[in-house]
C-alpha cells in the first residue's frame, strides 16, 4: 500500500512545485500589475464621494410634476445619494465596480420589461438617445422617472429598490449608451 502510494504522491508534489515555479516565472509580473490597478480603482470608488454643503435640488415626478417624496422606507441615504440630490449628477457614473453591481440590480429589477441589455421589450430601449421623456437625457430626470415612475406598467421603483440602487442601475445604463455623443447631456 505504502509502496504504491509513494511514487504518485511525490509526483503530485513535483507537479505542484513545477506549476508554482512556472507561474512565478512567467505570469507574475503582468498579473501583479493588473490586480493593483483593479484594486486601486475600487478603493477610489469607495472613498471619493464628498458631499457638498448647500441645499438639495427639487425633484419632481416625471408624470405628476409634484415634488417627490423621498420617504421610501429604505433608509439608506448614502453619500452618493446625498451628493446626487445637491448636484443632479450621478457620482457613480464611470465607476467600474458600481457599474457591475448596477447590472446585477438591473437584471432582477428591470430586465424583465426592458430586456437583458436594455434593448427594449415591454418597455422601451434605454441604451439609445431616443427618450419618451426628454428629461431622461439628464441624470436628474432619469432618476425622477425611475423613482417616481412613468405611465402604465412603468410603476414607481420607489420602495422596490433603494435610491442608492437606482443610482447604481443608472450608472450601468449610462455605461452602455450608444446614441449620439452630443445627446449625452448628463455628461455636461
Ligand atoms: C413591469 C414592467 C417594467 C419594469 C419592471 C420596469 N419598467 Fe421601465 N418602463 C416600462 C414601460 C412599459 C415604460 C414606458 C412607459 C412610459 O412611456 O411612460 C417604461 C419606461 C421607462 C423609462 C422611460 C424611458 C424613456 O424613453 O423616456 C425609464 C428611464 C425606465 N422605464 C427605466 C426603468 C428602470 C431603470 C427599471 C428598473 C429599476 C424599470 N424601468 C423597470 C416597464 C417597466
Amino acid at each position: 500500500m505504502y509502496k504504491s502510494l509513494k511514487p504518485s504522491h511525490s509526483s503530485a508534489l513535483c507537479a505542484a512545485f513545477l506549476a508554482t515555479f512556472l507561474s512565478a516565472c512567467h505570469a507574475s509580473p503582468q498579473s501583479e500589475k493588473v490586480t493593483t490597478t483593479a484594486e486601486s480603482a475600487v478603493k477610489v470608488a469607495a472613498t471619493e464621494i464628498v458631499v457638498d454643503s448647500g441645499p438639495d435640488l427639487e425633484f419632481r415626478g416625471t408624470i405628476s410634476g409634484d415634488p417627490l417624496d423621498f420617504k421610501d422606507g429604505k433608509g439608506d441615504d448614502t453619500p452618493a445619494v446625498k451628493q446626487f440630490k445637491k448636484t443632479g449628477k450621478n457620482p457613480y457614473n464611470n465607476d467600474e465596480a458600481v457599474i457591475k453591481n448596477g447590472y446585477t440590480i438591473f437584471s432582477t429589477a428591470c430586465s424583465g420589461c426592458h430586456g437583458h441589455l436594455a434593448e427594449g421589450k415591454l418597455g422601451p430601449a434605454l441604451h439609445d438617445d431616443y427618450w419618451t421623456y426628454p428629461g431622461n437625457q439628464f441624470d436628474k430626470g432619469f432618476f425622477e422617472t425611475i423613482y417616481g415612475g412613468g405611465q402604465g406598467m412603468m410603476g414607481p421603483q420607489k420602495g422596490l429598490i433603494s435610491q442608492d440602487e437606482i443610482l447604481q442601475v443608472m450608472s450601468w445604463i449610462r455605461s452602455i449608451y450608444d446614441g449620439d455623443p452630443k445627446k449625452a447631456k448628463w455628461k455636461k
